[in-house]
């Protein structure tokens, strides 16, 4: 069922990416209810295809770390859809949940590829003809993590870092080019396919530390992209999200 009313994202064309399941899944069938078309990316062409049936919406297969992979997605969305207004960076890996010494630099090599890089690769593929267009809505999809840097996750708490700061620069770099935004999210532990690669104790550790004393919602932070990426949150760049049952203290 689609709403026209508030929020509505009638003749907008999206972008998620890791959009095949879990979060990425959950923000593609909620922009798809506000009226967007939606592109469904992920490395997983089936999983894409599935999500993409469901929405009315394009699969692409893309691997956000190449950037030949990105360039050639960004084009079919190009050919497919238009031009795109809406862009949520959301594909990311954890790595192996070990100590800092047990890791390779293989480990961190492979989760700063898909996380920091991939965000800049896309951003930049998609930032131009936003610029042109003068309009544009980015959010990049964080981690409470990337402000608190759990143990046994020192790869991917730093690349979230890393996602904040950049947003924060693209924000500054395009806030006076038109009405184009970029904010980041900072999710705390959400129930989805990516807490099968990370350790129980891990996630123990992950939910003692919210004071609401559970996970998220995937629905519960789709809703929050839902309103950053609307025409309406005109106001608000280079800001960082919480979403995290309380458990961030800034
Ligand atoms: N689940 C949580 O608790 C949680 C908390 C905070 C932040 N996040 C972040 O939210 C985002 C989504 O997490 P999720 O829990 O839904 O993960 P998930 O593992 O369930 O889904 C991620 C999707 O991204 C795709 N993907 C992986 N590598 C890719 C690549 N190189 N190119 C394109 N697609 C790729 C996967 O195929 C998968 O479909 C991630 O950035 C994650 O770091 C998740």
């Amino acid at each position: 069922m689609k709403d026209s009313g508030f929020f509505s994202l009638e003749n907008q064309v999206a972008v998620v990416t890791g959009a095949g399941q879990g979060l990425g899944e959950g923000i593609a069938r909620r922009l798809h209810s506000a009226g967007a078309r939606v592109a469904v990316l992920d490395l997983d062409i089936e999983r894409a295809r599935n999500i993409a049936q469901a929405i009315e919406g394009v699969a692409i297969q893309v691997d956000v770390s190449s950037q030949p992979s990105v360039e050639q997605a960004h084009a079919q969305v190009q050919e497919q859809l238009g031009d795109i207004t809406i862009l949520v960076n959301n594909a990311g890996i954890t790595g192996r949940t070990v100590p800092t010494w047990e890791l390779t630099e293989k480990d961190f090599d492979d989760v700063y590829a898909v996380n920091l890089k991939g965000v800049f690769l896309v951003c930049r593929a998609v930032i131009g003809s936003m610029l042109t267009m003068g309009y544009g809505r980015i959010v990049n999809v964080a981690s409470i993590a990337g402000k608190e840097g759990n143990p046994t996750l020192a790869p991917y708490s730093s690349t979230k870092a890393g996602v904040i700061a950049f947003t924060k620069s693209l924000a500054k770099e395009v806030a006076d080019k038109g009405d184009i935004t970029v904010n980041s999210i900072s999710p705390a532990v959400v129930r989805t396919p990516l807490l099968e690669t990370v350790a129980q104790k891990t996630i123990d550790y992950m939910i003692s530390r919210i004071p609401m004393g559970r996970t998220g919602k995937i629905e519960e932070v789709a809703a929050l992209v839902h309103y950053l990426v609307s025409q309406e949150a005109s106001f608000t760049t280079g800001q960082c999200y919480d979403i995290s049952g309380g458990r961030a203290t800034y």
